[in-house]
């Protein structure tokens, strides 16, 4: 099974997936976890530079750069996982892209359809977990995390204005409103536990 986790920045979905991941560990499941950008030994490379504050980018270059992350993420492990019957929980997928470089950046939600379905060869999540909450709470939350760990500026789309990050949001809502069975949307300014319990009943109803 193929579970994202999906939304704004800091509403949780990173937190959520460690806590969905160690539930099923302990139950023993055959368990993979993964992220885009990221996921692989090539998306490594990319995720730092989508990611640096110094990369300068057209909206085109950086749209090719996450779709380059995620030809590579699905041909190397999501599929190879998933064949062998493993429960793969991701951190970001193609809906990212609809909302980030669709939604906030206005390239057409059409070609982006497109390209997505390129990059992964037509695969699709059998659920995906949108994480919500108001982009100022969210964007609040990753400058707390950040000063926690000491760690200084933003990354390149943190930094991005709050409009932006408004955008992101209505894209994703309107995501959720166009494949009510696919996506569950999630309250993410409940409490942590409450947000697990949601997350692991949306999974289990899929499940079996
Ligand atoms: P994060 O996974 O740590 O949240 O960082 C990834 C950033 O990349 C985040 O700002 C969302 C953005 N992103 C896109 O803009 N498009 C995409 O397709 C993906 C996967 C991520």
């Amino acid at each position: 099974m193929f579970v994202t986790f999906e939304g704004v920045e800091g509403a949780g979905k990173s937190t959520a997936l460690a806590a969905v991941a160690a539930h099923y560990a302990a139950c023993g499941v055959d368990l993979v976890c993964t992220r885009e950008p990221g996921g692989s030994a090539l998306g490594r490379t990319l995720r730092s530079l989508l990611l640096d504050v110094k990369s300068s980018m057209v909206s085109e270059a950086e749209l090719f750069l996450f779709l380059a992350d995620r030809a590579q993420h699905v041909a190397e492990v999501i599929r190879p996982a998933l064949a062998r019957g493993a429960l793969v929980l991701c951190d970001r997928f193609t809906d990212s892209t609809l909302a980030y470089q669709g939604f906030a950046r206005g390239l057409s939600l059409e070609t982006l359809t497109t390209l997505n379905a390129a990059a992964t060869g037509g695969l699709e999540p059998d659920l995906t977990l949108l994480f919500d909450l108001p982009v100022e709470e969210g964007l609040a939350r990753v400058r707390k995390r950040k000063e926690e760990l000491g760690e200084q500026g933003c990354d390149r789309l943190d930094a991005e204005a709050v409009s932006f990050h408004a955008a992101v949001r209505k894209g994703f809502h309107f995501i959720a409103e166009h494949a009510p069975s696919r996506v569950c949307l999630l309250d993410a300014s409940l409490a942590r536990e409450d947000v697990l319990a949601a997350c692991l009943k949306a999974i289990e109803s899929r499940r079996h």
